[in-house]
């Protein structure tokens, strides 16, 4: 990220997405919608394999960090217990509303928390989901860390972002977004590499998404054996 980096700590955080809540779902959400629809996939897909290894009666068990207004929840197999945590009340109350509107049974829970420090047990989750959250996270290295951890080894962390190009004027046009990055919620520099070499994660897919392929959807195995410890 370049040094005219805005800093976006978790006030600003809060304040960026109290401002987005009312329009979140109808601006933001159709064009983020292709990342979305990628990332409930590919967790759809890892519950039908629990399903067939476990049987229907115990669902997979899935934590959405920043799970803002709730755009997910409808999409995720019924097979999946859900819990969702975002730093935004605002944006939180529209994922509650939707969650009692459409009686959406499978979403266990929905709590204010920081993804970077969570309280959550080791290992707790088959999966951890991260939708166009890290590059807004103020430590997203402690998020990573934290989807690590709370993820049982050989369960799967499944990341879509939007990643700084790496060379040519959109990323001219990426680095000068960067000064209004507390302004609009989120740091449109977002290197890629900040998100690859967590010793207990491994990349095992990477796809580029849509036409303009100005999304990434990033699938992670929990390693089985401990690397930092
Ligand atoms: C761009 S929105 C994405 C919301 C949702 N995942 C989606 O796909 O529509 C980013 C969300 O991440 C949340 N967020 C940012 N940093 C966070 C953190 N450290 N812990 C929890 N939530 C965070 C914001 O409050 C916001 O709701």
């Amino acid at each position: 990220m370049t040094g005219n980096s805005q800093a976006l700590d978790e006030n600003a955080v809060r304040r960026a997405y109290a401002r987005w809540a009312r329009f979140y779902d109808a601006v933001v959400g159709p064009v983020t919608d292709v990342g979305r629809a990628a990332a409930v996939a590919a967790v759809n897909a890892l519950a039908r394999k629990h399903v067939d290894t476990h049987g229907g009666d115990e669902p997979m068990s899935v934590l959405e960090v920043g799970v803002g207004s709730g755009l997910s929840l409808p999409g995720y197999a019924r097979t999946t217990r859900i819990t969702g945590i975002d730093l935004s009340t605002d944006m939180l109350d529209l994922a509650r509303c939707r969650v009692s509107e459409r009686a959406l049974g499978h979403v266990a829970a929905l709590e204010e928390m920081d993804a970077g420090a969570l309280t959550f047990d080791t290992g707790r989750f088959d999966c951890a989901v991260a939708m166009y959250v890290m590059s807004v996270a103020p430590n997203p290295e402690a998020v990573l860390d934290e989807l690590a951890r709370i993820t049982r080894p050989g369960g799967e962390v499944v990341i879509v972002n939007h990643f700084a190009k790496a060379d040519g004027w959109v990323l001219w046009f990426e680095r000068k977004l960067e000064r209004v990055a507390a302004l609009i919620g989120w740091h449109p520099a977002f290197g890629r590499e900040r998100v690859l070499n967590h010793p207990d994660l491994e990349l095992v897919m990477e796809k580029p998404l849509g036409l303009l392929r100005i999304f990434t959807l990033m699938r992670f195995r929990r390693r089985t054996t401990d690397a930092t410890s």
